[in-house]
């Protein structure tokens, strides 16, 4: 018999591939950023005059990228180095990371703000307006910059009355004020979100864009590589090459994957984990591959479930992968998507269903968990039904859905 206290005290001081687990944390802001040097050179050319030639126009910059991508790590870093930089030089400039889906309306973001910049409110319950103006008075007084990046702005976008969204991005250019002392950098994964907002708002939004495209196999192996050997995640030489070149692999994008670092940088943690449940000292590949499994367990109960599904299902994942493909975003309308549906059938020679059958079809993938489904932004003129698929468009997927919808087509065939 196994003494547990031994097993659960011989495991705390056992062998450990792990160095310094806190660079792994999802939080931890590394000193480099491999592959994100142009979008810093891209940030820094927006806001140069707030250096150069402060409080002339107040700057705004849309950075737009799918999920993993590095948007939120890029701007904290850079924020944080402008703030620095100008600091030297004497201007007092703050930099300020408010995220849309923590804070979660206009009141709470205002307050988060003021809280960064040390702020005290009164008690008594203030109004957006007076807050505002609050903010605004201090960065007056105080001779402040403010650099503010609204992170998961989408979010803001499809939640907030678009009163707030309003007041929000216009406010301070309705004030006429002549040093401009708030920018801002708003955060979104699709710029689809923004472009169904108003035209009045939308103006004063859309200056800029930077764009933080998915990361390839080899930009995902040189940011695991910084993760282990600058930042010191794991002692020397306890992850293997084929290790990190199998879940660089996996998540490129330009290999199937979605070009999310977040979730190569979880797939080698956790492939450490194993490595030290097994007391090995080297991470392999093998390590690497059961964690990817463990990390993609919808994989397995989607495939299963595709399996079983009839023809016209199958079309209508297939439209949404190659959409999915094709364009790059993670949603997509209901008109798109029976739009895409009706090419892939008649390019089978299939006749396609009506739209009230498709209706149903795409409410039982949901059921199912096939697809996920979300109402579009209420920033947006006419709601409409945004559909995506849960996991990430795959080689593997894509094969799995070509070769379903093969046989069923020869079963019907072959019966009639
Ligand atoms: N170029 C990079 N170099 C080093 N680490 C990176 C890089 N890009 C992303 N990461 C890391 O990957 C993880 C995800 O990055 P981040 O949170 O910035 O993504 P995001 O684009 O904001 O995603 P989301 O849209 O889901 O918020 C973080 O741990 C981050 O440190
Ligand atoms: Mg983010």
């Amino acid at each position: 018999m196994v003494d547990i206290k031994d097993l659960i005290e011989n495991t705390i001081e056992g062998s450990t591939v792990f160095n310094n687990t806190s660079a792994l944390n999802p939080e931890h802001i590394p000193a480099n950023l491999p592959h994100r040097e142009n979008q810093i050179k891209e940030l820094t050319v927006s806001f140069k005059d707030l250096i150069i030639n402060p409080g002339s126009t107040s700057i705004r910059t849309v950075i737009v990228g799918r999920t993993g991508t590095g948007k939120t790590v890029t701007a904290k870093k850079f924020g944080n180095e402008l703030k620095g930089i100008a600091n030297q030089k004497g201007l007092k400039l703050y930099y300020v990371h408010v995220n849309c889906h923590r804070q979660r309306t206009l009141y709470l973001m205002l307050m988060e703000i003021a809280q960064n910049l040390r702020l005290p409110l009164p008690n008594r319950g203030l109004s957006s307006q007076e807050t505002f103006k609050l903010i605004y008075d201090y960065l007056e007084r105080k001779n402040l910059h403010l650099l503010l990046t609204l992170d998961e702005f989408d979010y803001f976008i499809s939640t907030s009355p678009i009163e707030d969204i309003y007041f929000l991005v216009r406010i301070y250019d309705e004030l006429n004020v002549s040093v401009k002392r708030l920018h801002y950098i708003f955060i979104v994964r699709e710029l689809s979100t923004l472009s169904g907002l108003d035209k009045s708002i939308k103006d004063h939004i859309i200056k800029n864009i930077i764009e933080f495209s998915p990361y390839t196999s080899s930009d995902l192996y040189d940011i695991l590589q910084d993760r282990i050997i600058n930042e010191k995640a794991f002692k020397p030489n306890a992850v293997s090459d084929e290790a990190i070149k199998f879940i660089s692999d996996i998540h490129g994008a330009d290999k199937g994957g979605s070009g999310n670092a977040r979730l190569a940088i979880e797939t080698l943690e956790l492939a450490g984990k194993i490595a030290d449940t097994e007391n090995a000292p080297i991470i392999t590949v093998e390590h690497a591959k059961k964690a990817n499994s463990k990390i993609n367990p919808e994989m397995s109960v989607i495939t299963d479930t595709i399996k079983d599904l009839d023809l016209h299902y199958l079309l209508l994942l297939k439209a949404i992968s190659s959409l999915h493909k094709k364009q790059g975003e993670d949603f997509f309308p209901m008109g798109r998507v029976e739009e895409e549906y009706r090419t892939v059938a008649s390019l089978l020679g299939e006749e396609p269903r009506r739209h009230t059958q498709i209706f149903e079809y795409i409410r039982r993938l949901k059921l199912m968990g096939l697809i996920l489904t979300r109402h579009s932004s209420k920033g947006m003129r006419g709601r409409t039904t945004l559909i995506s698929l849960p996991i990430p468009v795959s080689t593997e997927l894509e094969e799995l859905l070509d070769g379903e919808i093969k046989r069923r087509l020869q079963k019907s065939r072959l019966s009639s």
